[in-house]
Formats: C-alpha cells, structure tokens, sequence
C-alpha cells in the first residue's frame, strides 16, 4: 500500500485526485487531528510527530510513504530521509516540495511568486530554497494561521474562512505575483475560493502536482513500485475522534470512508 500522512484532513482532498490517477494501489491514509494544527508548533515537536506518524504507517503495511504534509515535508523531511539512509533502512518516504516549486517554476511568467502555507513551513523557508533554485524568482510568503483550524473544525465555508482568505492574499497581491502556491494540504479543500480572492493569479495546488510527481516516480523505481499491494481497500485513521474524521473526511475524500483510531502512543 501507499502511506499518505498529513496533520489532518487536508490531505484526503490530495489523496482523493492520487487514487483517481492510481486506481489500481491500495492506500492508508493516517491524519494526526488530534495534535493538528502542526503550522505553529516547533522544528523539534513536527520532527517528532511526523516521524511516528511514518512508523505507524509503514508498521501497518505501507511500502512506501508520501508526506502530503507541506509542514513536515518543510521540517522533518530531510532529517527523516538521512536518518534512514545512515541506519541502512530501505524505506522510502516522498515529500511535495520539489514538484510544486517545479509548477511554480514553469508557471510564472514574471518571476514573481506567491507562497500561502503555515507558519512551520513559511519559518522554514524550504519553498524560497527550493523555488529559487529553478530561476531567477523571487518569492512571497504569507503564513495563514487561522485557516487550518477552521478547516479542521468544518468550517471552511463560512464567512470568516473568506474574510481570512481575502486578508491573507492581499499582502501577496501587492507583490505582483503571476502565481500562487497553495503550500498546504488544507488549503486545497478552499481552493475555489482562494482562485475567486486571487483575481486571475495562477493558482497551483497539491493535488495539481502531487498525482503525475507519484506516477513518474513509480514508473522510475520499478523495484518499488512492484512491492507495492494493488487491488486492496484502502485504510483510513486518525489520531483524533473517529466519528468527527469520518463525517468531515468523507466530505473532503468525496466519498464515505471508514475510519480507525491510531495509536500512536498521545
Ligand atoms: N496540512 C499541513 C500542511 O500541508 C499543515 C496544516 C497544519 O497542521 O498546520 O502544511
């Protein structure tokens, strides 16, 4: 199976577009909700998290890993991939830094983009780094703190999840910007929104990139891609409450999905 890990819900938005484009794997999907949001925590706390978040998900049949989490893609990721390749572990676990800033990169026409992600990953810079190397851009960041928690307690189309949209695009609009990276999971479930407040900016989100990123990378590793399970029923958990992740989680994955609890030792 193919391990997705995100702080939350966002990341079930981003699944649901992998499993349209990859039918035939099966999937487990772990939302750690119950220490969501990860944006204003520390290096040290998102390493932690992530990190466990990954055991469980390779413990519970994943062969491979997909961080969705732009959080812990920004923060963790690195030192989670160098820490396995020093202990000789072969497990794999894949971030979305690299082919979103490849969209920006080919998307901007005015070497001017925009970046809208948590606090953690604005903190970390890993989208000015990773951006900046395919050209002479410049780029905008603009945390969105108070995004996050509303989607995760469902209240993504209310008025002030608008108001906050439109308050945190407009430092960015004033930049110039050709394009916009919509640099977390969570962020994806308001896209339509955000399309509407950014007034014609292009607007790039995960789940543009992250479907055709997985596919090549599978078609590049047949090793991998041959141990990975086809034609089994995916897995959903949560560290939060179960009942809330499958309402809301269903809603996001665009069909009903069955939900467990994971331990992971909170
Ligand atoms: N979903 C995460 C991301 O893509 C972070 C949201 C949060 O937990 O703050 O960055």
């Amino acid at each position: 199976m193919i391990g997705v890990f995100d702080s939350g819900f966002g990341g079930l938005h981003v699944l649901k577009h992998v499993t349209t484009r990859l039918p035939q794997y099966g999937y487990i999907y772990l939302g750690d909700s119950a220490r969501a949001p990860y944006g204003p925590r520390n290096s040290d706390e998102i390493y932690a998290f992530t990190k466990q978040g990954i055991e469980f998900l390779f413990s519970h049949g994943a062969q491979l890993v997909v961080l969705a989490c732009n959080t812990a893609s920004s923060e963790a990721l690195r030192k989670i991939q160098m820490e396995y390749q020093a202990l000789g572990n072969p497990n794999k676990v894949l971030g979305v830094l690299i082919p979103f800033a490849e969209a920006a990169a080919a998307s901007t026409k005015n070497g001017r983009v925009g970046v809208l992600a948590t606090e953690g990953t604005v903190r970390s810079g890993a989208f000015v780094r990773e951006i900046t190397k395919l050209g002479n851009i410049e780029v905008f960041q603009q945390a969105a703190p108070e995004l996050v928690p509303l989607i995760e307690a469902g209240k993504q189309d209310s008025d002030e999840a608008l108001l906050y949209i439109e308050k945190y695009l407009s430092p960015l609009l004033t930049h110039d910007i050709d394009t916009l990276v919509l640099g977390c999971t969570h962020y994806g479930i308001v896209q339509e929104k955000i399309k509407k407040a950014a007034k014609g900016v292009y607007v790039v989100s995960e789940r543009d990139v992250v479907p055709d990123s997985l596919a090549r990378y599978l078609e590049r590793h047949p090793d991998i891609e041959q141990t990975i399970q086809e034609n089994v029923p995916s897995h959903f958990y949560t560290t939060g409450d179960v009942a809330h992740f499958e309402t809301l989680g269903s809603l996001f994955f665009g069909s009903a999905i069955h939900a467990e609890y994971a331990e992971l030792g909170i």
